[in-house]
């Protein structure tokens, strides 16, 4: 299948886009480079497309999410400390950015997996924590991954077909 991962080249969508390469999907990579690296991909980086482009960037976006299966959205600003010095980026990255995908899913009918946050929840909580439990975010970076939680509610009732993370069923 064709599956595009935002976010690519951090933490966990390096090593998502290692497995899906595994199992034979064809994958195009889209990220900023704002924190993650090319490095992470050294091992699949002939194996994958890359594009060096940020999600705020909606007319990019488009060119690149059509015809596709689905896309793995992980590309986010993360850093919790940092979302207090700049709250107006952190919520412009993760809930714009992430607004694009939505709407471009909705109009190209691919599927997405959104990766949510525990920081939704706020305090620190019991593990596993119930998804029914109320949703009180204490920092910018938590409230960005609320509203964007909200996002998700949205465009599902528009027939977009987005998963919360917590959620995954095979694709
Ligand atoms: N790692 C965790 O423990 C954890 C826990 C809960 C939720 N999450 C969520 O999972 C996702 C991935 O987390 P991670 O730990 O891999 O983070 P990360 O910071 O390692 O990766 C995020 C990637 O997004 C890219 N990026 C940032 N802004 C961008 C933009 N405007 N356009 C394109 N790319 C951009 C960065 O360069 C980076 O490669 C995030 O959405 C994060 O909120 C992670």
């Amino acid at each position: 299948m064709r599956f595009v991962v935002t976010g690519g080249a951090g933490f966990v969508g390096s090593h998502l886009v290692k497995l899906l390469v595994e199992e034979g999907h064809e994958i195009t990579v889209i990220d900023n480079l704002h924190k993650g690296k090319k490095e992470n991909l050294t091992s699949v980086i002939n194996k994958i497309k890359f594009q060096k482009i940020d999600i705020r960037d909606y007319e990019s976006m488009r060119k690149i999410l059509k015809n596709i299966d689905g896309v793995f959205h992980q590309a986010a600003l993360t850093v919790v400390q940092d979302s207090f010095a700049r709250p107006e980026e952190y919520f412009d990255v993760n809930v714009h950015g992430t607004e694009n995908i939505f709407k471009l899913a909705n109009e190209n009918k691919f599927k997405v997996v959104y990766a949510s946050s525990s920081s939704v929840y706020g305090h620190k909580l019991e593990t596993p924590i119930a998804e029914d439990t109320e949703r009180n975010p204490i920092n910018p970076y938590g409230k960005t991954k609320l509203e964007t939680e909200y996002l998700v509610e949205k465009y599902s009732k528009l027939n977009a077909e987005i998963i919360n993370r917590a959620k995954l069923p095979s694709l």
